[in-house]
Parts: structure tokens; sequence; C-alpha cells
């Protein structure tokens, strides 16, 4: 397959950190099995084409791959930039207030994508995705990878087996270090806000965990050491969720606390943890500290989680990029590859994938709070797409 990505950032490549990224990796290994043939990346900045150059170099030598990674620079729209070129599927990576825009440009082309979260800040916007998709006959999901990590399948297995009994209520605590609004999202930061760009995440989860629908919310937030660094968008979000389960009278109560104003120095970018508590059981997570810690003298502390997307060797020494961050875009490339041979109908996805109609979910959650912040903290009702 010949693979477009949109954005040559943080999360493609690496940009502002020691590190590859995730989505030039996953499709270098993917490239091994021989689901994708080349990648093509297009952005703004004519800088990032030595920087994508760079990074495939690094990452073939380190999983022994030859993926051709080449970049593009964007010429007017993006549709004409893509002129006269043929892509089987597209990953887009855009600062979130984009991901519309560019999206619905791609699927106007016929192109299968996969999106990172957030989907869209807005229920219009996403709706209206839906309704491209749809028509097109394309398979199109979100990049939601806490659906394939272990820790939390063992709790949806927990929750379909009854052990926790009834679902009362769960609490997040998610928060990232406050170099990335600073420094690596400073051009994009103001234009979201940490419950639209992190907290979603958990949003989705809770979805995929319960399948409860949500009901009502409401947020409130504190404000003061970003704005006082010249980001203009709030420290931290405090936001309840009501949802409503399959029976008349069964509420879960959801309570998000997510920040990114953690010191530079604490010890994984992302801390995460959250605990569940239904009627007859209780289960906490803790999505930081997975058990590995490891101290140098170069890096000080460091909580190391190994499961997310990492390179690392088999017992014979053969390297290869793994991990839920990997397995998420490898099943979209899995699936797109399935779609286009004619082995499965991307509508047959539709219950089992973290796909554009069941993101309208956690779309309309952003919205409500994103709707409450705005009003002082007053409840929303949640605009369920069902
Ligand atoms: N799933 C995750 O865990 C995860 C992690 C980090 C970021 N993200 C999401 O990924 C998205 C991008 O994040 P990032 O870390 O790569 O950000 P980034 O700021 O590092 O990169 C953004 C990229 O988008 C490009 N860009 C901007 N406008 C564009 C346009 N109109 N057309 C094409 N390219 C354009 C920029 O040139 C840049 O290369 C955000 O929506 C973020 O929420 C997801």
């Amino acid at each position: 397959m010949k693979v477009l990505v949109v954005g040559a950032g943080m999360y493609v490549a690496g940009r502002g950190t020691r590190g590859l990224g995730t989505i030039l990796p996953a499709l270098a290994q993917a490239s091994r099995a021989g689901e994708v043939r080349g990648v093509t990346v297009v952005a703004t900045q004519p800088e990032n084409g030595p920087l994508i150059e760079q990074a495939a170099s690094r990452v073939n030598a380190l999983l022994g791959t030859s993926l051709e990674a080449s970049y593009l620079s964007l010429r007017g729209t993006l549709a004409a930039t893509l002129a006269g070129l043929h892509f089987d599927c597209a990953i887009v990576c855009v600062p979130d207030h984009l991901h519309f825009e560019v999206a619905q440009q791609l699927m106007g082309l016929g192109i299968h994508c996969l999106i990172v979260k957030p989907l869209t800040p807005t229920l219009e916007e996403a709706r209206r995705l839906v309704g491209l998709q749809e028509a097109r006959g394309l398979h199109c999901a979100v990049e939601f990878h806490k659906r394939f990590d272990e820790q939390n399948l063992l709790v949806r297995k927990a929750i379909r087996e009854g052990r926790l009994g009834r679902l009362l209520y769960l609490v997040v605590a998610y928060s990232q270090r406050i170099d990335l609004p600073l420094q690596t999202f400073r051009a994009w930061a103001d234009r979201t806000n940490i419950f639209q760009y992190l907290g979603v995440h958990y949003v989705d989860l809770i979805y995929f965990l319960t399948g409860f629908r949500p009901a009502r919310a409401m947020a409130v937030g504190t404000r003061g050491v970003l704005d006082g660094r010249g980001v203009k968008t709030f420290d931290s979000v405090h936001a309840t969720v009501v949802w409503q389960g399959a029976q008349p009278g069964e509420e879960m109560i959801t309570q998000f606390a997510v920040g990114w104003v953690d010191p530079a120095s604490t010890s994984a970018l992302s801390d995460q943890r959250f605990v569940l508590v239904g009627s007859e059981g209780r289960m906490e997570l803790d999505q930081k500290d997975r058990g590995v810690t490891l101290v140098t003298q170069a890096e000080g502390i460091e909580s190391l989680n190994p499961y997310f997307s990492m390179i690392l060797e088999d017992a014979g020494g053969a390297p290869a990029f793994q991990g839920y961050g990997y397995r998420s875009i490898e099943r979209f490339l899995l699936d797109v590859g399935d779609v286009i041979a004619g082995r499965v109908e991307a509508k047959a996805l539709e219950a089992s994938r973290p796909t554009l109609r069941q993101s309208l979910v956690s779309t309309a959650v952003v919205e409500a709070v994103n709707q409450s912040l705005r009003a002082g903290g007053e409840w929303r009702p949640v605009d369920d797409p069902a």
C-alpha cells in the first residue's frame, strides 16, 4: 500500500524529542510484512523534509527495514498538492483544529483515513465526516490506541464478566509535562485545551469499556501558569460526566482531572491512572508506573512504559517496533488492505473498531465540556449521537 501521512510533527517522527515518534516507525515495521510499500509525508514547512529523511533513515537502520519515505510541502490546497498522486490510505496527524479540514479533503478524494485523536472539536464537523465516509464506502478510524492496551482489555473483561457488579463511578488523573504546551505544541496549544487534546483518550476508553452513553457534563479549569508564560489556555480541566447504562436508572459518574503543567523533570511524559468502582468491586490502574524504573547519571529517574510503542529486540536479537501504539496503526492498515481487496466491507468493521461513528461519542463529550468551560462550569447536556 502507498500511505500518505499529513503532518510531520512529534507523533509522526519525534519532532522536538529525542525519539522517533510513533507513526513513522509503525509504518516501517508494517513495511516488513509487505503491508506498506512507500510513504509520502505532507506538511507545511519545507524544513520538515530533512527531518523526515533523517527520521526514516534512523528508523530503517534500527529496524533493518527499507521503507521509502518522501516529503512534500503543502502547495495551495491539500487536494492540489496531491494532484496526480495515488494513495491507498492516509494518516492524519495535524493540530486538533485542522483534523476536519484535512480529513474532509482526503475523504473527498476517496482515501481511507486514520485520524489521530480528538476526531474533531465539534460534533457538527464529526457528523459531516461520518456522512462523507459512509457515502464513499471508506474505512476511517480514530487512532484511539488505549483500546489496544492489555491493561484496559483486562478491565473490559472484568466488567463483562460482571465481577465489578453495577458500575458506579470512575476517576481519572491524567497529566503531561509543561514543556508540551510551552514548547512542543506552542504553535497551537491555545487552539485546544487539555481535556480536548488529552482527556478525550479516556472518554473514548470509558465508552469502549462500558458501552454506557454520555448524558450530561460540567467542567471548570485552573489557569495562570501557562497564561503567564504566553500560552493562553487552561493549566488543568476538571470535568464530571454522567453516563447512562442500558438499564433505566443505571447511571455512572466519571470525573477527570487532566493537566499539562507537570514539571519537565517528572519521570514520564504522561502521568496516568484511574480507578473504577462498582457495586461488587473496584479496579485500580496505574498506567504510568508499569513497574519499570531506570535511573541513570545522564537522565535521572525515568518510569518507562515498554507496552506503548518501542523498538525492542526479540530473544534472538531481531528488533521490532511493537506495543499497543503500533497495534492500533497496524490494525488500520490491515483493515484497509482487507477493504481494498474486497475481503470485508467497511461497514462490517463499524461494531469493532474506533470508527468515526463510534468516535462521535467522545466528540459529543468534548463539545459539552468545552461549552461548560465557557459557561463557568454550568451543566450541559451531551448531544448523544446514537
Ligand atoms: N495519539 C496520541 O497519543 C497523540 C500524541 C501526540 C499528538 N497527538 C495528536 O496528533 C496531532 C498532531 O500532533 P503532533 O504531536 O504531531 O504535533 P506537532 O505540532 O509536532 O506537528 C504538527 C504537524 O502538522 C503540520 N501541519 C500544520 N498544519 C498543516 C496543514 N494544514 N497541512 C499539513 N500539515 C500541517 C505541521 O507542519 C507539523 O508537522 C494533534 O491532533 C495531537 O492531538 C496524538
